[in-house]
């Protein structure tokens, strides 16, 4: 049989192998103290104030930016045609409806020009994907975005460390962007990602719903100067707008 040529091999060193058996060793199986780190690290590499918001995989991300940003139901989110399942995917667990805009044949990315024309009264969101790390033209799609009134989420699943006009993506003025730390991505937990907004309401919403709605993660409740087993399920409220 002829070798098999790997997609991409994980670069795994003794490093990560000693931090994974100490969290084997320490109790902290869930959402703990190692999470809070990468938060806060992931955080500080984006800079510009950003937070940073762990998930289990930046589909699960995308989920919670769309949701927290009011796309339900009868509103329209526009993508590009070239992209991952999940991209679209999550658009229709909340009930909304996918708007693919055609690609430009050399970036790959979705083609501004047409983007426009994709807008009707029910959009609410563009989700731009930035293709194998190459970053969309944000300007454009920031600059329709702003004058139509409508909401930006990144799919930044392949562009962790990209750049757009010396800025590391997740930094822009997007309303959220979002990573995925998947096994062939250049960041690699395994499975995983990160949602990174500018914008407190958003992170706080999407910190309780990645937690069913619960306003306290266990590691807060266990670790705070007051510990303590209570907590509320605060939605189904609005989500922020
Ligand atoms: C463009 C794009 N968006 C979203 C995802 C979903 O990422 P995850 O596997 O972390 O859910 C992927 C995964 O490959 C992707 O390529």
């Amino acid at each position: 049989m002829r070798d098999f040529l790997p997609y991409a091999v994980p670069d795994v060193g003794e490093e990560e192998i000693a931090e994974v058996v100490e969290s084997l060793r320490s109790g902290w199986l869930t959402t703990g103290p190692k999470t809070k780190r990468f938060e806060n690290d992931f955080a500080e590499f984006v800079g510009h104030g950003v937070e940073a918001i762990a998930v289990n995989s930046a589909t699960a991300g995308l989920h919670l930016a769309l949701e927290a940003i009011g796309v339900g139901p009868d509103t329209e989110v526009i993508t590009t045609t070239y992209t991952f399942t999940a991209t679209a995917e999550v658009v229709r667990y909340l009930g909304a409806h996918p708007v693919f805009v055609d690609i430009d044949p050399d970036t790959l990315n979705m083609d501004v020009a047409q983007l426009e024309a994709a807008i009707t009264p029910r959009t609410r969101a563009i989700v731009p994907v930035h293709v194998a790390g190459l970053p969309c033209d944000m300007d454009a799609i920031l600059a329709i975005a702003k004058r139509h009134g409508l909401r930006v989420v990144e799919d930044a699943a392949h562009a962790l460390p990209a750049t757009w006009r010396g800025k590391l993506i997740g930094a822009l003025d997007s309303d959220v962007t979002v990573f995925s730390f998947y096994a062939t991505k250049t960041l690699v937990t395994g499975e995983g990602g990160m949602v990174v907004t500018h914008d407190h309401r958003i992170a706080k919403r999407c910190r309780i719903m990645r937690l069913h709605g619960i306003d306290r993660d266990a590691f807060d409740r266990y670790t705070s100067t007051r510990p303590s087993w209570y907590y509320e399920v605060v939605p189904p409220v609005s989500s922020t707008t």
